[in-house]
């Protein structure tokens, strides 16, 4: 019980009571007794108690179960065996000698297996008297999610084996999204205004994280098996192995060899180079492994791979293709980004169309003139990125494709700002991309966290005539969003109409108020004043407190803040300078926004950590942000990766494996929790 409050946890408790509930009322009979925004209030008085009372949360709270931080949180489980990586080379020379090696440490010629390399997130399924118990990711190899109910949804995984299974088998394997599922995702995404996954094996893993798993269930997930682990494996062999697990119900690997030397081994790698490109999923690599349980064991593991496999990666894949034409494109600042039309062409699995030209300069460096062909490549991302001009198949006379002098959009003159790469749109107060990019910003996660609004439904109010500007949207009332529409036409050029119901606008409505209570470094943020970072708005916040000490400060007074140098002050300077933009500070300070420092949150506690820059990594008891605070609280720094200035790193559970061994290779300490805690309590 919390000393300060001895009702809080009775509250907590109340209320978790309540919510669940409603929740079972809601999912499980489909029979809602309240109404949405009257189960939001509710959810939201138990998310504010949990952040004013951490030790107070319960590892059952349905918070850990709605969308936003709070709810990314799956308990974690330690793997039966540690789950090793593969060694990973590109070249064939490794090949070489990795078949040196494992043949001097054999005393009869192995037979390796050939299989390929899915991209896409490593599983382990637990299964106990043939039944899937329990799902769990990689993690850091020791720890990883229980993911159980996600995976259950994936109809290759089999819930129940069939046949001579033994008592306890582990399988592992890789969750992976199809190309056609990806897509299809993809589009839906940006059809209600989120963004687009990067890459198969992203959305892969996004999915897995999703608290609903119905939602899973839609996302067309599959399981590739690649081997198992256990007291009592089936056969003497990694291939038997498999024939095996197909008999207990997985499905078999669709491409599996057994090979006896390096140029079968060549060839395999060779054939599937090619032949990925006609694969329905994405696949990065083959993986070659001693086919033989006893080889394996005798060829040994180091602590972080088995020395008896290994996995080499396929390199970028690159196409050349016609350039049919440049799109302009202007982004929230008023930056104009040259986007090339591509003639459509197959790469890494998915059609590529459109690649970005960065900016004026790129333009010219590349030399890109009319009608060139464009080398196009895609490594481990899928974001397609323009490498050069395959100039063999330039015209003659080619004519350099001009940048625009004029906004594509507004038509104002364009200007280069001093010292800039970038040539940019000063009409930023009219020009509808900037209008909607700065509504965009002003809603995002790290500002104002309206959630509940989207690219696509910003989209919706700006062309209804809605909202020009961040202090409209504190005016929307209920009546103007209720059937609100758009018409949105496919790339058929089907249309079909969107339009708000009562539930979407209850959930608009009260994300906008409860933003709020967003606290005053974020509101300064979410102003979208140029080159005014999450951090920067920050330290302004702590440093003058309030929104009129900024606005009224000095060039000077400005650039005493860390981080604050010319080019920052004198962006903030013209903010507060323009008359638009002080209409819009008093309307928001009217309708309730935080223009002041709390000053009882940023209490500095102690100066226990002055001088020390500290990498906060891993998941703790607590959100993250809050263990980050309590750094500035005592005086610490927090910095984001890991150098030979850091003073230490703060580890919670599941701490990235690559950050702990740039720490332990220069010898930065490693803190747990428990011992930041007792620390900062000295
Ligand atoms: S065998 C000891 N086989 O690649 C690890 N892994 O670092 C044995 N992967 O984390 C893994 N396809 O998620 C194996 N056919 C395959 C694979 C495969 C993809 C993933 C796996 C692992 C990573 C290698």
């Amino acid at each position: 019980m919390d000393v300060n409050n001895p009702n809080a946890q009775e509250r907590i408790d109340q209320l978790i009571k309540e919510i669940n509930r409603h929740n079972y009322q809601y999912y499980m009979l489909d029979n809602p007794t309240i109404s949405d925004y009257d189960f939001d209030q509710l959810l939201q008085q138990l998310i504010d108690l949990e952040a004013a009372y951490p030790e107070l949360r319960r590892p059952d709270s349905p918070t850990q179960r709605v969308g936003g931080e709070v709810t990314k949180h799956f308990e974690s489980a330690e793997h039966l065996y540690p789950m090793q990586s593969l060694g990973n080379t590109y070249s064939q020379e490794d090949l070489i000698e990795f078949d040196r090696r494992v043949r001097e440490l054999l005393a009869v010629p192995p037979t390796y297996v050939c299989e390929l390399k899915y991209d896409g997130v490593a599983i382990s399924l637990i299964y106990e008297n043939g039944v899937l118990i329990r799902a769990v990711t990689r993690g850091d190899g020791i720890r990883g999610d229980v993911v159980t109910a996600n995976v259950r949804t994936i109809r290759t995984v089999p819930l129940q084996l069939q046949g001579d299974f033994p008592p306890l088998l582990e399988v592992r394997g890789e969750i992976i999204m199809p190309f056609s599922s990806f897509e299809q995702l993809n589009a839906e995404r940006e059809e209600i205004g989120e963004a687009p996954f990067a890459n198969p094996r992203n959305a892969a893993s996004g999915s897995l994280k999703l608290q609903d798993s119905s939602e899973v269930a839609k996302r067309g997930l599959d399981f590739k098996l690649y081997f198992a682990l256990g007291e009592q494996l089936p056969g003497s062999t990694h291939f038997d192995c498999l024939q095996k697990l197909h008999e207990w119900g997985f499905r078999k690997p669709d491409v599996m060899e057994k090979v006896t030397d390096l140029h079968e081994i060549y060839d395999f790698l060779h054939i599937w180079d090619e032949k990925r490109k006609t694969l329905p999923y994405p696949i990065d690599g083959v993986v070659i492994k001693v086919n033989d349980f006893e080889q394996q064991r005798q060829v040994g593991a180091t602590s972080k791979s088995p020395r008896w496999a290994i996995a080499y990666k396929f390199k970028a894949e690159r196409v050349s293709t016609k350039l049919l034409s440049v799109d302009f494109q202007v982004g929230r600042t008023g930056i104009i980004t040259p986007v090339a039309n591509l003639s459509p062409v197959l790469l890494a699995g998915t059609v590529v169309k459109r690649a970005t030209l960065n900016n004026r300069d790129f333009m010219t460096e590349m030399d890109i003139r009319e009608g060139d062909s464009l080398f196009v490549e895609k490594g481990g991302e899928i974001i397609p990125k323009i490498v050069g001009v395959d100039t063999d198949k330039r015209l003659p006379d080619a004519q350099r494709v001009p940048f625009v002098t004029h906004c594509p959009v507004c038509g104002t003159p364009l200007r280069q700002a001093e010292g800039e790469a970038g040539v940019f749109c000063p009409n930023a107060d009219h020009c509808a991309p900037q209008i909607k990019g700065r509504l965009e910003h002003f809603i995002a996660r790290k500002a104002m966290n309206i959630d509940s609004l989207g690219e696509g439904k910003i989209d919706m109010l700006y062309s209804n005539g809605l909202v020009k500007n961040i202090a409209d949207l504190y005016a929307l009332t209920y009546e103007q969003l209720l059937g609100l529409e758009k018409v949105i036409e496919d790339e058929s050029g089907k249309t079909k109409t969107l339009s708000f119901r009562e539930k979407t606008v209850q959930n608009i409505l009260s994300g906008i108020e409860i933003s709020k209570q967003v606290p005053f470094e974020r509101v300064l943020f979410a102003l979208g004043i140029r080159f005014v970072g999450e951090v920067t708005a920050k330290k302004l916040a702590r440093h003058f407190e309030t929104m009129d000490a900024v606005a009224n400060a000095s060039k000077e007074e400005l650039m005493t803040v860390e981080d604050v140098g010319d080019r920052v002050a004198d962006s903030i300077t013209e903010y507060f300078n323009n008359t638009e933009n002080l209409g819009i500070l008093m309307r928001l300070r009217d309708t309730g926004l935080q223009f002041e420092l709390d000053k009882e949150q940023n209490r500095a506690v102690s100066q226990i950590l002055a001088g020390k820059s500290i990498v906060v990594s891993g998941v703790f008891t607590v959100p993250r942000d809050t263990i980050k605070e309590l750094v500035e609280q005592n005086g610490g720094k927090n910095v984001s990766s890991i150098s030979k200035n850091t003073s230490f790193v703060l580890a919670g559970e599941k701490m990235g494996p690559e950050k702990r061994k740039k720490a332990e290779s220069l010898g930065i300490p490693i803190v747990s929790e428990e011992e930041f805690r007792a620390m900062i309590s000295e």
